[in-house]
This record gives C-alpha cells, structure tokens and sequence, in this order.
C-alpha cells in the first residue's frame, strides 16, 4: 500500500482537482484506490465525484479513533468510479486540529490508523490536504509511506510560497526523523503550466533551486524532486470537476500541442508508480479502441 499526500501550503494550486483526477485515473487503470479528503472542513476532493454510498462517519471519526474500524461501512464511501473508494471530510467547524495538537501522538495519528487491517487491500491511498499550514498537514506528511507530491503553480511568488511554506513545514518536521520515521521525498508536480515565457523562466528556476539544493539548508536530509510531467492549464479539468469525471475519461485524444488529460495523468502515472505500467497500458488499449470505434 503506497500512502501519498498532495501537498501545498498555499490554496488555489490545484491540489485536490489533480489528487481526484489521479485516483481516477489509477482506479480506470484497475488499482484499488482510496481517496482521504484530508481538508477537514472544506470537502473538495471527496466531492468532485458522486458517492454510490455514503458512509455515516468521515476523517473526523477516523482521526479522533470513535469509527469502528472492523465495520468497513461505518467510514468508507463509494464513488460512483468502481474501484474507488473515498474517506470524506466531515469538520465543517474544525474541531480536528485542535484535538490533534492536544493528543500526544496527534502528528502520528494518520499514519498510526492506516496500520488498519482495513486499509491494507488499497493499492493506493491518495490524502487531500488543505492549502494552510497546520498540524492536519503535518499529519498527512508524515503519513506519506515514500512520497508526497507537491503542487506548484509555475508562478514566482507560488514558487518562493512553497519554498518558504511548504518546504518548511518538511524542515520542521525533522526530528521525526530521530524517532526511525523516513520522510517522504517531495516530488513537485506543476499545474496550470502555459505557454508563456513566464511560466518558462519560473519552471527553469524552480528546477535549479531544486537542482543546487538551495531550497533547503538541509537539502541532504529533504528529498524534493521536479516530476517531468506537467499539468497545463486547461479548460478541460474544470469541465471534469463540472461534469464529476476524472479529467481523462472526458480528454482521450487532442490536437493541441499540450498532451491529452489522458496521456498527461498515463504519464503522471507512469512517474509515480512505474511498478504499475501494465495496468496503465491496458488503459491506453481500451481508450485508443473506444476513440476508433466512437
Ligand atoms: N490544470 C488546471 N487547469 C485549469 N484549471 C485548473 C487546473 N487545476 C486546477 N484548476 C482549477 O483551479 C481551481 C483551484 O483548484 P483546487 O480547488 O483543486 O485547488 P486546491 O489546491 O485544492 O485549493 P485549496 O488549497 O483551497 O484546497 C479550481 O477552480 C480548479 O478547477
Ligand atoms: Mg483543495
């Protein structure tokens, strides 16, 4: 089971459009896919698909430990996506950070209740985050089991925000380190790229800072990588979120010269889990019959 959060301290960057768009995907691909809405009081991410079943009890029960873990449809909801199973967030009046500054393994919770015999069958579990920085977000972070992706408009004061914000966070969450706990390595993936000279230079500057470890004073001990896949900025992806559809389902083929929302999320894909590129293949099988046949 692999555990990834998407991560930004700023809002706006598309964190939870691209971690629904990713589980579909993955889910379609035949991975099974458990999607956390980890903003605790605003339900983006577990909202953009329809749910075939809504469990009684979300990511407040889960975190405060009150669900009955052993009744999995006390807490899991399904998506109208087969495959793809969703935790909501259910804290309209954030009661859960509070709680959790208050619990001695508060930071450690996430992590500690995905040990769950219940959660072992997913492939993988993508973790929604709020844009802000707080303890719900250390929280996701450090229950990443390898990598957290982080999302990054290609924008300068975006780019310095996550340096100084999210990159940050990481730092401070070093000592953990000292407990045997490995953090993840933080792979940046780019939303609403463009086409400018703008978004060029950013993205170029981005990939030095991160090429020459200046983003951090302990660049030794913070793995950030630069994913090659991008995520441009399309029309297509707020029509997916419209439309309650992972964007590739809705984008197979295009004649523009930015990849299709499906070959950008098979790529995306195919960066993270490369172990997976059968099943991301097949999928490329079937969508090129269904664009032949109508
Ligand atoms: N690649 C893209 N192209 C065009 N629009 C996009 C793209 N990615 C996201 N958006 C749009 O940007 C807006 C913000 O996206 P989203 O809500 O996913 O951001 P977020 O990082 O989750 O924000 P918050 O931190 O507030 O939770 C949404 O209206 C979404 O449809
Ligand atoms: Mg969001």
């Amino acid at each position: 089971m692999h555990v990834i959060p998407v991560i930004s301290t700023k809002g706006g960057e598309g964190k939870s459009t691209q971690a629904a768009n990713f589980a579909g995907f993955l889910a379609d691909a035949g991975l099974k896919v458990l999607l956390i809405d980890g903003d605790y009081a605003q339900p983006t991410a577990s909202s953009i698909f329809a749910l075939s079943y809504e469990a009684p009890h979300g990511l407040y029960e889960l975190l405060m430990q009150t669900a009955n873990l052993n009744d999995p449809s006390q807490i899991i909801s399904k998506s109208v996506i087969p495959n793809l199973d969703v935790i909501v967030s259910n804290d309209p009046h954030a009661q859960l950070p509070t709680a959790m500054l208050h619990a001695p393994d508060g930071r450690l919770r996430l992590r500690n209740v995905l040990q769950h015999p219940l959660f072992q069958p997913y492939d993988v579990v993508i973790v929604d985050s709020q844009g802000a920085r707080s303890i719900m977000l250390e929280l996701i972070v450090l229950a990443a089991t390898h990598t957290a992706v982080g999302v990054v408009k290609p924008i300068l004061p975006d780019v310095r925000e996550f340096i100084r914000g999210t990159i940050n966070m990481i730092e401070n969450l070093m000592p953990f380190s000292a407990l045997g706990l490995k953090l993840p390595e933080i792979r940046i993936l780019i939303n609403c790229m463009k086409y400018t000279r703008l978004a060029r230079d950013t993205y170029q500057q981005l990939e030095e800072i991160i090429n020459d470890g200046s983003y951090s004073a302990h660049s030794d001990q913070i793995r950030v990588s630069l994913l090659k896949t991008c995520i441009y900025d399309l029309e297509i992806y707020v029509e997916g979120h419209a439309a309650g559809q992972p964007a590739h389902r809705l984008e197979k083929k295009t004649s523009r010269v930015s990849d299709s929302a499906f070959a950008t999320m098979y790529n995306l894909a195919n960066e993270l889990f490369p172990e997976w590129k059968d099943n991301f293949d097949r999928l490329v099988t079937s969508a090129q019959q269904e664009v032949t046949h109508g």
